[in-house]
């Protein structure tokens, strides 16, 4: 029926505009992070992925959202008081009410909405870790409960998180994958019809029970701000000398891992992984300027887990995000014998010896 989900979402903003006068409401949700399998890296339009992605969503790694909200009919007015760990904080304030002022054309009642949103994170404040995948995921998910509380609209679960990826994916990409638990695929690839780079869709229905209890150990390697964020490194991918060439890979990477999460083929799972953590970090070694965030104790911790799994011979998979910190993945069934290998002898690399216990997780929760 429509060509795009944004020719959907600005249809059906039509409808979107008067409900009833002076309401006033509560909403409250929690999304976890995630861990890209298959990375996204670089953008085409606005917010459009330049290749296809696929991640696993954590447990216990989550941004904790309520917000309040007073709609009221009149000259239009947006107006944001944002608290982040019950302080205000006007660097994400100003980030956010830009990002409301955007979203606003798929969700006119904004231009009359009062909000308070207050939000922490359950993942230690300076752990290196991400939080605009969660934290965009539980915004979109709150806007997205006040617009069916006002209107009456989407009702349909698919329809809500449908367009809960899509507004995510508008303030970080990584956060449409977000709003799915188990796994996720974002961005146009044939090999699954579904698929767009407008949200992301849920894979869980083509998982192989193999992957079904994947923990992720994060091992804190580092904790101060990156030299050059994600957003710049997604820009330098524009006029990179590897992008096309890039692009070619990561397309039939994401076909192979589409194979080996339906068939449970672990090691040849492990190896993509790994390739797909190592082609991002030299994605970053080989821009103009080129730059490197990963650390020695990045490399040694990688170096010790490559030994390990040679003389082991278990599935211990690495991976890595646009930072130092080094995630291993692994079936549930071998906690405890990766557990006491990391404590032994990756700890002591890590910042005050970190290390986070995560695992995959069932996706978002409302609260409120
Ligand atoms: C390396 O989603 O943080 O984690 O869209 O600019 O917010 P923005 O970027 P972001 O990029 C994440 C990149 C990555 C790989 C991935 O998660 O797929």
């Amino acid at each position: 029926m429509f060509n795009s989900l944004e020719d959907k979402f600005i249809n059906q903003a039509r409808e979107l505009k008067r409900p009833p006068d002076h309401i006033p409401g509560k909403t409250g949700w929690e999304c976890p992070s995630n861990i890209a399998l298959v990375k996204y890296w670089g953008k085409k339009q606005f917010q459009q992925p330049l290749n296809p992605s696929v991640s696993m969503t954590l447990q216990q790694s989550r941004t904790v959202i309520s917000v309040d909200y007073l709609y009221q009919p009149g000259p239009e007015k947006l107006s944001l008081s944002y608290f982040f760990e019950d302080q205000p904080h006007s660097t994400f304030e100003d980030r956010y009410l830009q990002y409301l002022q955007h979203v606003s054309k798929y969700l006119p009642f904004l231009q009359h909405t009062e909000l308070i949103i207050k939000s922490h994170n359950t993942f230690p404040h300076s752990a290196g870790i991400a939080s605009s995948a969660s934290s965009f995921g539980a915004l979109a998910l709150a806007l997205c409960d006040m617009e069916r509380n006002l209107f009456g609209t989407l009702t349909e679960e698919s329809d809500f998180i449908e367009k809960a990826s899509f507004l995510a994916r508008l303030g970080s990409g990584s956060a449409c994958r977000s709003v799915y638990g188990g796994f996720s695929l974002w961005g146009k690839t044939d090999a699954f019809p579904a698929s767009t780079n407008e949200a992301a869709i849920s894979l869980n229905s083509v998982i192989h029970p193999a992957f079904r209890d994947y923990c992720d150990s994060i091992l804190v390697i580092d904790t101060g701000e990156k030299s050059v964020s994600s957003s710049a490194g997604h820009r330098l991918m524009e006029h990179h000398p590897f992008a096309a060439a890039r692009v070619i890979q990561v397309q039939a990477n994401l076909r192979k891992m589409l194979i080996f999460l339906q068939t449970g083929n672990e090691q040849a799972f492990s190896a993509l992984v790994e390739e797909e953590a190592f082609t991002l970090h030299a994605m970053m070694l080989t821009s103009r300027p080129g730059y490197v965030l990963l650390k020695p104790n990045s490399l040694e911790v990688i170096d010790r887990i490559r030994q390990f799994r040679n003389n082991s011979g278990l599935p211990v998979i690495l991976t890595m995000d646009a930072g130092a910190n080094v995630h291993i993945l692994y079936p549930a069934r071998l906690n405890n014998q990766i557990k006491p290998f990391m404590e032994g002898q990756l700890a002591e690399f890590c910042q005050g010896g970190k290390i986070i216990h995560d695992a995959i997780g069932m996706g978002p929760v409302k609260f409120l």
